[in-house]
Protein backbone atom coordinates (compact mmCIF):
# COMPACT_ATOMS: atom_id res chain seq x y z
CA UNK A 1 0.00 0.00 0.00
CA UNK A 2 1.46 3.23 -0.78
CA UNK A 3 1.58 6.38 1.51
CA UNK A 4 -1.30 8.68 2.58
CA UNK A 5 -1.83 11.12 -0.25
CA UNK A 6 -4.97 12.72 1.05
CA UNK A 7 -4.94 13.88 4.76
CA UNK A 8 -8.01 15.13 6.24
CA UNK A 9 -7.58 16.39 10.16
CA UNK A 10 -9.57 17.54 12.49
CA UNK A 11 -11.79 19.04 9.63
CA UNK A 12 -14.39 20.79 10.26
CA UNK A 13 -17.50 22.54 8.46
CA UNK A 14 -19.83 24.75 8.92
CA UNK A 15 -22.56 26.89 7.11
CA UNK A 16 -22.89 30.10 9.65
CA UNK A 17 -23.38 28.60 13.00
CA UNK A 18 -24.53 25.21 11.61
CA UNK A 19 -21.63 22.40 11.63
CA UNK A 20 -22.07 20.08 8.71
CA UNK A 21 -18.91 17.83 9.02
CA UNK A 22 -17.61 18.36 12.62
CA UNK A 23 -13.65 17.31 13.19
CA UNK A 24 -13.46 14.66 10.09
CA UNK A 25 -10.51 12.38 9.64
CA UNK A 26 -9.60 10.36 6.93
CA UNK A 27 -6.80 9.30 4.57
CA UNK A 28 -6.74 8.69 1.11
CA UNK A 29 -3.71 6.72 -0.86
CA UNK A 30 -2.59 7.91 -4.06
CA UNK A 31 -4.43 6.20 -6.87
CA UNK A 32 -6.89 5.22 -4.82
CA UNK A 33 -10.76 5.40 -5.63
CA UNK A 34 -12.59 6.72 -2.47
CA UNK A 35 -16.40 6.40 -2.52
CA UNK A 36 -18.24 8.65 -0.55
CA UNK A 37 -21.47 7.43 0.18
CA UNK A 38 -24.40 8.56 2.54
CA UNK A 39 -28.19 9.98 2.91
CA UNK A 40 -28.51 13.40 1.37
CA UNK A 41 -27.35 16.47 3.69
CA UNK A 42 -24.79 14.01 5.35
CA UNK A 43 -22.28 15.92 4.23
CA UNK A 44 -20.63 14.57 1.01
CA UNK A 45 -20.91 17.16 -1.07
CA UNK A 46 -19.46 20.23 1.64
CA UNK A 47 -16.50 17.62 2.10
CA UNK A 48 -15.72 17.96 -1.54
CA UNK A 49 -16.25 21.57 -1.71
CA UNK A 50 -13.36 21.67 1.30
CA UNK A 51 -11.30 19.41 -0.46
CA UNK A 52 -11.10 21.54 -3.77
CA UNK A 53 -10.66 24.68 -1.63
CA UNK A 54 -14.25 25.71 -2.66
CA UNK A 55 -15.51 25.77 1.57
CA UNK A 56 -12.62 26.81 3.98
CA UNK A 57 -12.95 24.81 6.90
CA UNK A 58 -13.90 26.18 10.32
CA UNK A 59 -10.71 24.26 11.84
CA UNK A 60 -8.34 21.83 10.98
CA UNK A 61 -6.19 21.02 7.79
CA UNK A 62 -6.01 19.24 4.56
CA UNK A 63 -3.16 17.74 2.98
CA UNK A 64 -2.25 16.54 -0.30
CA UNK A 65 0.68 15.06 -1.83
CA UNK A 66 2.28 16.07 1.62
CA UNK A 67 1.44 19.56 1.54
CA UNK A 68 -0.86 21.71 3.44
CA UNK A 69 -3.33 23.52 1.13
CA UNK A 70 -5.79 24.21 4.23
CA UNK A 71 -5.24 27.70 2.84
CA UNK A 72 -4.11 27.39 -0.38
CA UNK A 73 -6.85 28.59 -3.31
CA UNK A 74 -8.42 26.38 -5.25
CA UNK A 75 -7.17 26.79 -8.62
CA UNK A 76 -3.57 26.30 -6.73
CA UNK A 77 -4.49 22.46 -5.24
CA UNK A 78 -4.15 20.58 -8.56
CA UNK A 79 -7.70 19.11 -8.02
CA UNK A 80 -10.16 18.30 -10.95
CA UNK A 81 -14.03 18.46 -10.38
CA UNK A 82 -16.52 16.88 -12.34
CA UNK A 83 -20.49 17.35 -10.70
CA UNK A 84 -23.73 16.45 -11.68
CA UNK A 85 -24.17 18.61 -14.04
CA UNK A 86 -21.59 18.84 -16.04
CA UNK A 87 -21.60 22.69 -17.39
CA UNK A 88 -20.23 22.35 -20.72
CA UNK A 89 -19.59 25.54 -22.83
CA UNK A 90 -22.93 24.57 -25.62
CA UNK A 91 -21.26 26.66 -28.10
CA UNK A 92 -17.71 24.80 -27.96
CA UNK A 93 -17.21 21.76 -29.43
CA UNK A 94 -15.64 19.03 -27.74
CA UNK A 95 -12.01 19.69 -28.68
CA UNK A 96 -12.58 23.05 -27.88
CA UNK A 97 -14.72 21.95 -24.23
CA UNK A 98 -11.42 19.90 -23.46
CA UNK A 99 -8.97 21.98 -24.33
CA UNK A 100 -10.27 25.25 -22.62
CA UNK A 101 -8.60 24.94 -19.25
CA UNK A 102 -5.04 23.95 -21.21
CA UNK A 103 -5.65 27.17 -23.53
CA UNK A 104 -6.28 29.23 -19.84
CA UNK A 105 -2.65 28.20 -19.08
CA UNK A 106 -1.23 29.17 -22.48
CA UNK A 107 0.29 26.13 -23.17
CA UNK A 108 1.95 25.94 -26.63
CA UNK A 109 -0.39 25.04 -29.49
CA UNK A 110 1.22 21.29 -30.17
CA UNK A 111 1.02 20.57 -26.38
CA UNK A 112 -2.70 21.51 -26.28
CA UNK A 113 -3.57 19.43 -29.22
CA UNK A 114 -1.53 16.24 -28.31
CA UNK A 115 -2.81 16.46 -24.48
CA UNK A 116 -6.29 16.97 -26.00
CA UNK A 117 -6.79 14.26 -28.67
CA UNK A 118 -5.16 11.54 -25.70
CA UNK A 119 -7.52 12.78 -22.99
CA UNK A 120 -10.73 12.43 -25.82
CA UNK A 121 -9.11 8.76 -26.57
CA UNK A 122 -8.88 8.03 -22.34
CA UNK A 123 -12.63 8.14 -22.22
CA UNK A 124 -13.44 6.99 -25.68
CA UNK A 125 -14.30 9.91 -27.88
CA UNK A 126 -11.61 9.79 -30.75
CA UNK A 127 -13.11 11.22 -33.58
CA UNK A 128 -16.05 13.29 -31.56
CA UNK A 129 -13.43 16.75 -31.65
CA UNK A 130 -16.10 18.34 -33.92
CA UNK A 131 -19.08 17.70 -32.22
CA UNK A 132 -21.38 20.44 -30.22
CA UNK A 133 -22.41 18.70 -26.61
CA UNK A 134 -25.86 19.43 -27.69
CA UNK A 135 -24.95 16.48 -30.23
CA UNK A 136 -23.79 14.05 -27.68
CA UNK A 137 -25.40 11.55 -25.38
CA UNK A 138 -25.90 11.90 -21.88
CA UNK A 139 -23.25 9.67 -21.62
CA UNK A 140 -20.64 11.34 -24.01
CA UNK A 141 -21.37 14.75 -22.77
CA UNK A 142 -20.62 13.05 -19.09
CA UNK A 143 -16.91 11.50 -20.43
CA UNK A 144 -16.46 14.87 -22.40
CA UNK A 145 -16.52 16.34 -18.70
CA UNK A 146 -14.10 13.89 -17.42
CA UNK A 147 -11.44 14.40 -19.88
CA UNK A 148 -11.58 18.01 -19.84
CA UNK A 149 -10.66 17.43 -16.05
CA UNK A 150 -8.39 14.46 -16.64
CA UNK A 151 -6.13 17.25 -18.86
CA UNK A 152 -5.31 19.38 -16.82
CA UNK A 153 -3.63 16.27 -14.55
CA UNK A 154 -5.45 16.70 -11.43
CA UNK A 155 -3.65 15.28 -8.58
CA UNK A 156 -6.73 14.24 -7.00
CA UNK A 157 -10.10 14.20 -9.46
CA UNK A 158 -13.21 14.99 -7.09
CA UNK A 159 -16.67 13.63 -8.39
CA UNK A 160 -20.23 14.32 -7.17
CA UNK A 161 -22.44 12.45 -8.25
CA UNK A 162 -21.66 12.72 -11.66
CA UNK A 163 -23.65 9.62 -13.14
CA UNK A 164 -26.69 11.03 -11.92
CA UNK A 165 -28.46 12.22 -14.74
CA UNK A 166 -27.73 9.67 -16.72
CA UNK A 167 -30.55 6.64 -17.59
CA UNK A 168 -29.61 3.06 -15.52
CA UNK A 169 -27.69 1.60 -18.67
CA UNK A 170 -25.39 4.39 -19.21
CA UNK A 171 -24.81 4.48 -15.63
CA UNK A 172 -23.54 1.56 -15.73
CA UNK A 173 -21.58 1.97 -18.95
CA UNK A 174 -20.11 4.72 -17.34
CA UNK A 175 -19.19 2.78 -14.25
CA UNK A 176 -16.81 0.75 -15.62
CA UNK A 177 -15.30 3.39 -17.93
CA UNK A 178 -14.86 5.56 -14.61
CA UNK A 179 -12.89 2.63 -13.05
CA UNK A 180 -11.02 1.66 -16.43
CA UNK A 181 -9.73 5.36 -16.70
CA UNK A 182 -8.94 5.87 -13.18
CA UNK A 183 -6.87 2.79 -13.23
CA UNK A 184 -5.40 3.93 -16.80
CA UNK A 185 -4.00 6.91 -15.20
CA UNK A 186 -4.02 6.19 -11.82
CA UNK A 187 -5.16 9.53 -11.17
CA UNK A 188 -6.78 9.75 -7.14
CA UNK A 189 -10.23 9.55 -6.81
CA UNK A 190 -12.94 10.72 -4.66
CA UNK A 191 -16.37 9.55 -5.90
CA UNK A 192 -19.49 10.81 -4.21
CA UNK A 193 -22.89 8.90 -4.85
CA UNK A 194 -25.76 8.04 -2.59
CA UNK A 195 -26.10 5.02 -4.32
CA UNK A 196 -25.14 1.77 -2.46
CA UNK A 197 -24.57 -0.10 -5.64
CA UNK A 198 -22.74 2.11 -7.45
CA UNK A 199 -20.43 2.28 -4.41
CA UNK A 200 -19.53 -0.74 -4.04
CA UNK A 201 -19.11 -1.63 -7.94
CA UNK A 202 -16.46 1.25 -8.49
CA UNK A 203 -15.08 1.74 -4.98
CA UNK A 204 -11.92 0.42 -3.66
CA UNK A 205 -12.73 1.84 -0.40
CA UNK A 206 -15.83 3.22 1.21
CA UNK A 207 -16.69 6.32 3.35
CA UNK A 208 -20.34 5.61 4.93
CA UNK A 209 -21.09 8.88 6.56
CA UNK A 210 -24.14 9.92 8.69
CA UNK A 211 -24.33 13.48 9.58
CA UNK A 212 -21.12 14.62 8.87
CA UNK A 213 -19.74 11.69 10.91
CA UNK A 214 -17.97 8.75 9.02
CA UNK A 215 -20.05 5.87 10.40
CA UNK A 216 -17.88 3.10 8.99
CA UNK A 217 -15.01 2.58 6.39
CA UNK A 218 -13.61 -0.12 4.96
CA UNK A 219 -13.98 -1.91 1.37
CA UNK A 220 -16.89 -2.90 -0.75
CA UNK A 221 -16.74 -6.34 0.36
CA UNK A 222 -16.13 -5.36 4.19
CA UNK A 223 -18.91 -3.24 4.08
CA UNK A 224 -21.31 -5.48 2.60
CA UNK A 225 -20.78 -8.71 4.55
CA UNK A 226 -20.09 -6.90 7.69
CA UNK A 227 -21.66 -3.68 8.25
CA UNK A 228 -21.23 -2.92 12.36
CA UNK A 229 -24.28 -0.59 12.84
CA UNK A 230 -28.08 -0.48 12.11
CA UNK A 231 -27.53 2.38 9.96
CA UNK A 232 -24.79 0.60 7.89
CA UNK A 233 -26.61 -2.46 7.80
CA UNK A 234 -29.58 -0.60 6.55
CA UNK A 235 -27.50 0.82 3.60
CA UNK A 236 -25.84 -2.41 2.63
CA UNK A 237 -29.44 -3.85 2.07
CA UNK A 238 -30.33 -5.31 5.60
CA UNK A 239 -34.14 -4.97 5.62
CA UNK A 240 -34.59 -6.91 9.16
CA UNK A 241 -33.11 -5.41 11.96
CA UNK A 242 -34.15 -5.97 15.27
CA UNK A 243 -32.81 -5.36 18.78
CA UNK A 244 -31.47 -8.72 20.58
CA UNK A 245 -33.41 -9.45 24.43
CA UNK A 246 -32.06 -12.60 25.73
CA UNK A 247 -33.01 -15.63 23.17
CA UNK A 248 -35.38 -13.29 21.51
CA UNK A 249 -35.53 -10.27 18.70
CA UNK A 250 -37.75 -7.26 19.33
CA UNK A 251 -38.89 -4.61 18.11
CA UNK A 252 -41.87 -1.97 18.64
CA UNK A 253 -44.45 -4.71 17.67
CA UNK A 254 -43.90 -7.50 19.38
CA UNK A 255 -40.85 -9.69 19.87
CA UNK A 256 -40.14 -13.53 18.32
CA UNK A 257 -38.18 -16.24 20.12
CA UNK A 258 -35.12 -17.37 18.33
CA UNK A 259 -34.15 -20.72 20.05
CA UNK A 260 -30.36 -19.23 20.00
CA UNK A 261 -29.04 -16.94 22.87
CA UNK A 262 -27.17 -14.05 20.28
CA UNK A 263 -24.06 -11.99 22.01
CA UNK A 264 -25.15 -9.17 20.01
CA UNK A 265 -27.27 -5.97 20.98
CA UNK A 266 -29.04 -5.93 17.62
CA UNK A 267 -29.30 -8.70 15.13
CA UNK A 268 -29.78 -8.04 11.14
CA UNK A 269 -30.96 -10.70 8.54
CA UNK A 270 -31.18 -9.94 4.39
CA UNK A 271 -34.18 -10.68 2.62
CA UNK A 272 -32.07 -13.76 1.42
CA UNK A 273 -31.20 -14.84 5.15
CA UNK A 274 -34.59 -15.52 5.68
CA UNK A 275 -35.47 -18.92 5.14
CA UNK A 276 -39.35 -19.11 3.72
CA UNK A 277 -41.37 -21.90 3.94
CA UNK A 278 -40.18 -23.72 6.57
CA UNK A 279 -39.50 -22.72 10.56
CA UNK A 280 -40.75 -22.19 13.85
CA UNK A 281 -42.31 -18.50 12.98
CA UNK A 282 -45.49 -17.75 11.23
CA UNK A 283 -46.71 -14.93 9.37
CA UNK A 284 -49.58 -13.71 6.78
CA UNK A 285 -48.04 -12.66 2.94
CA UNK A 286 -48.94 -9.19 2.66
CA UNK A 287 -47.17 -8.75 -0.53
CA UNK A 288 -45.39 -10.71 -3.17
CA UNK A 289 -43.23 -9.94 -5.97
CA UNK A 290 -41.78 -12.02 -9.27
CA UNK A 291 -37.94 -10.92 -9.09
CA UNK A 292 -36.28 -13.12 -11.72
CA UNK A 293 -34.52 -16.34 -10.17
CA UNK A 294 -36.81 -15.30 -6.62
CA UNK A 295 -39.43 -13.72 -5.32
CA UNK A 296 -39.99 -11.21 -2.49
CA UNK A 297 -42.50 -12.00 0.14
CA UNK A 298 -43.36 -9.40 3.12
CA UNK A 299 -44.76 -11.73 5.50
CA UNK A 300 -46.83 -9.42 8.27
CA UNK A 301 -45.24 -11.43 11.77
CA UNK A 302 -45.27 -10.75 15.46
CA UNK A 303 -42.37 -8.35 14.66
CA UNK A 304 -44.41 -6.68 12.18
CA UNK A 305 -43.49 -6.68 8.36
CA UNK A 306 -40.43 -9.23 7.64
CA UNK A 307 -38.66 -9.32 4.66
CA UNK A 308 -38.01 -12.41 2.54
CA UNK A 309 -36.92 -13.68 -0.33
CA UNK A 310 -37.81 -17.45 -1.14
CA UNK A 311 -36.45 -19.25 -4.23
CA UNK A 312 -38.13 -19.34 -7.56
CA UNK A 313 -38.51 -23.62 -7.22
CA UNK A 314 -40.79 -23.02 -3.75
CA UNK A 315 -44.34 -23.30 -3.94
CA UNK A 316 -45.83 -19.65 -4.65
CA UNK A 317 -47.76 -17.92 -1.53
CA UNK A 318 -50.39 -15.83 -1.91
CA UNK A 319 -51.13 -12.36 -0.57
CA UNK A 320 -52.96 -13.41 2.49
CA UNK A 321 -51.69 -16.87 2.72
CA UNK A 322 -50.29 -17.92 6.24
CA UNK A 323 -46.58 -18.81 5.80
CA UNK A 324 -43.93 -20.64 8.19
CA UNK A 325 -40.36 -18.72 7.97
CA UNK A 326 -36.94 -18.49 10.33
CA UNK A 327 -34.61 -16.24 11.14
CA UNK A 328 -31.38 -18.41 11.19
CA UNK A 329 -28.14 -18.00 13.26
CA UNK A 330 -25.79 -18.91 10.19
CA UNK A 331 -27.48 -15.79 8.56
CA UNK A 332 -27.82 -13.27 10.94
CA UNK A 333 -25.51 -10.64 11.03
CA UNK A 334 -24.32 -9.22 14.52
CA UNK A 335 -24.55 -5.38 15.12
CA UNK A 336 -23.15 -2.89 17.81
CA UNK A 337 -26.05 -0.63 19.33
N1 LIG B 1 -24.72 26.65 1.23
C1 LIG B 1 -25.22 26.12 2.36
N2 LIG B 1 -25.66 26.90 3.38
C2 LIG B 1 -26.13 26.37 4.52
N3 LIG B 1 -26.22 25.04 4.76
C3 LIG B 1 -25.81 24.21 3.78
C4 LIG B 1 -25.29 24.71 2.54
N4 LIG B 1 -24.96 23.63 1.77
C5 LIG B 1 -25.26 22.55 2.50
N5 LIG B 1 -25.75 22.88 3.71
C6 LIG B 1 -26.18 21.96 4.79
O1 LIG B 1 -25.05 21.18 5.15
C7 LIG B 1 -25.40 19.81 5.34
C8 LIG B 1 -24.60 18.94 4.40
O2 LIG B 1 -24.97 19.24 3.06
P1 LIG B 1 -24.28 18.56 1.80
O3 LIG B 1 -24.63 19.36 0.60
O4 LIG B 1 -22.83 18.39 2.08
O5 LIG B 1 -25.00 17.15 1.78
P2 LIG B 1 -24.82 15.92 0.77
O6 LIG B 1 -24.35 14.77 1.58
O7 LIG B 1 -24.00 16.33 -0.40
O8 LIG B 1 -26.34 15.64 0.35
P3 LIG B 1 -26.98 15.25 -1.10
O9 LIG B 1 -26.88 13.76 -1.20
O10 LIG B 1 -28.39 15.70 -0.96
O11 LIG B 1 -26.22 15.99 -2.18
C9 LIG B 1 -26.90 19.74 5.12
O12 LIG B 1 -27.53 19.79 6.37
C10 LIG B 1 -27.21 20.97 4.30
O13 LIG B 1 -28.51 21.44 4.57
MG1 LIG C 1 -24.41 16.58 -2.44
Amino acid sequence: MSDTFVQLTDLTLTYGKNIAVPALNLSIREGELIALLGPSGCGKTTTMRAIAGLLAPASGSIHIDGRDVTRLAANKRGIGLVFQSYALFPHLNAFENVAFGLRLQKLPEAEIKSRTEQGMATVGLSGFEGRKPAEMSGGQQQRLALARSLVMRPKVLLLDEPLSNLDARLRLEMRTELQRVQKETGVTMVFVTHDQAEALALADRIVLMQQGKIEQLGTPAQLYAQPETAFAAEFMGFENIFKVAGDSVQNDHGSLPLGYRPDSAILAWRPDGVRVGQGPHQGRVTACSFAGGHREYVIDSALGPVKANADIALPEAQIGDSLSFDLPQATARPLRA
